[in-house]
């Protein structure tokens, strides 16, 4: 028989090549060999593109300072799809980054008409408790979105470089859509900003770790970080073919033009509007420079932040996982025996019959249960890709899987609701 082994081929990405093409987001295959000790996700392609995450991989290589944040918005149950990110951000951590966490509730408020103690509740008792319990550190910073004047006064500076226009674009904003709401975008662009903030010893890569559903917000956020800086650098070529750099102001404030020409290394000429640098050698010494001295001047030289795009979960029951179908998801707060129950009554990708299935093998690919265990339940390769060839070659039966992951959804589900009332006592150990 012909079976076409690769444990990881349930992680098609087939179906997100268009993001590539049509969207600039790059593969991550071609940053993988960087990282030292690669998470599950990595390894298994459910992590498969990213943009400019050669920034972070150089900043974890040589031990440089960077970040890493994403928000959540509190409106409900946090399930499995949301405990991919919480993970993306505690890996992060454990390699060096400095992590930050924002709870949404200006969005849930503004968007979902959530209310404030409700949004409090729901902040802390389903979303801050499970993310100390899986493993977030009190060294990282925890948030709401209402109670940081840094986030609130960087997303009114985002507003002004922000319209109607590009908003809408984006958000399908019309004009029904309420002002708050537009505001709620641009505090989602101060969240994944304002780490590069000098509070937090200043500009450094961010990475978001998201699903690829997320990357307009992640463009938006990076066209507002240039737009925000003083300067750009353009590489330029004279009439003989000698490349350098020009250093552009953008609305830099006067002295800061001059004040860089004499900065920087190498021979520079200083113009209105510009100075040029010639044979600079050191691309990142350059940029350091031209960084500094925008901070000293007033502004903020933000890095345009990174992201990570994993793929989703599908339902247990195949399409999408949806938080208005309960049977299509696990929550990390429900009861260890229902979620099991759910387990064993999810959809795979296994034949009619058992002598079909042994004849022609079950299809992974297309398997619930699969995902469960490929997402959350193996850590181990080796075990993953038995399962794997197993079911391919028709020596597996589903409810072999299905045993296997109900077992091991209750003992997470169990572990980590104990974790959870540890976690309850150390909320002051992160300020909350
Ligand atoms: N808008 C996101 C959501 O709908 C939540 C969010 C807020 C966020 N701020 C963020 C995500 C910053 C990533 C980074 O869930
Ligand atoms: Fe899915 Fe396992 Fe059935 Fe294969 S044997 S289709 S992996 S449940």
């Amino acid at each position: 028989m012909d079976v076409k082994l690769d444990p990881w081929s349930a992680v098609s990405i087939d179906d997100y090549s268009k993001l590539f093409d049509e969207f600039g987001i790059r593969p991550f295959d071609e940053v993988y060999s960087q990282i030292e000790d690669p998470h599950r996700y990595m390894r298994r392609k459910v992590i498969f593109g990213h943009r400019s995450y050669d920034q972070i991989t150089d900043a974890m290589v040589n031990k440089k300072p960077f970040s890493v944040m994403s928000g959540f918005m509190p409106t409900g149950k946090l399930h499995l799809g949301h405990k991919m990110v919480m993970e993306e951000i505690i890996w992060h951590q454990q390699q060096g980054a400095d992590a930050f966490v924002g709870i949404a509730d200006r969005e849930a408020h503004s968007v979902r008409n959530i209310s404030w103690d409700k949004c409090y509740d729901i902040g802390v008792n389903e979303y801050i408790i499970s993310l100390i319990a899986l493993g977030f550190e009190p060294d990282g910073h925890i948030y709401f979105q209402s109670n940081s004047d840094q986030v609130k006064d960087l997303a009114f500076e985002l507003g002004a470089k922000a319209n109607f226009s590009e908003l809408s674009a984006i958000y399908g904003f019309t004009g029904e859509t309420s002002v708050s709401h537009m505001l709620s975008a641009v505090t989602q662009s101060a969240d994944i900003l304002h780490p590069q903030l000098g509070e937090y010893d200043g500009p450094k890569p961010t990475v978001v770790p998201a699903g690829a559903d997320q990357d307009p917000h992640i463009r938006l956020t990076r066209g507002l970080g240039h737009k925000m800086n003083m300067f750009k650098i353009e590489g330029r070529e004279d009439k003989k073919g000698n490349s350098y750099f020009s250093i552009r102001s953008k609305a830099a404030p006067e002295g800061a033009l001059k004040e860089m020409s004499e900065r920087i290394l190498g021979r520079t000429k200083l113009f209105e509007g510009h100075v040029d640098v010639f044979d600079a050698d050191n691309f990142d010494v350059l940029l350091n420079t031209v960084r500094q001295v925008e901070l000293e001047f007033g502004g903020y030289a933000f890095v345009p932040p990174s992201s990570t795009y994993h793929r989703f979960m599908s339902g247990l029951q195949g399409g999408k996982m949806s938080s208005s179908v309960p049977e299509s998801y696990i929550a990390l707060t429900e009861d260890p025996k229902g979620a099991a129950k759910k387990v064993k009554r999810a959809k795979t990708g296994g034949r009619t019959t058992l002598e079909e299935q042994k004849k022609l093998g079950g299809e992974p690919e297309n398997c619930s249960v699969y995902e469960m265990l490929l997402f959350h339940l193996v850590e181990d390769d080796e075990e993953l890709a038995q399962i794997y060839n197993e079911c391919r070659q028709g020596e597996r039966v589903c409810g072999n899987c299905k045993v296997l992951a109900a077992e091991r959804t209750e003992k997470f589900l169990k572990e980590h609701q104990e974790l959870r009332e540890l976690a309850k006592d150390r909320l002051d150990e992160y300020g909350l």
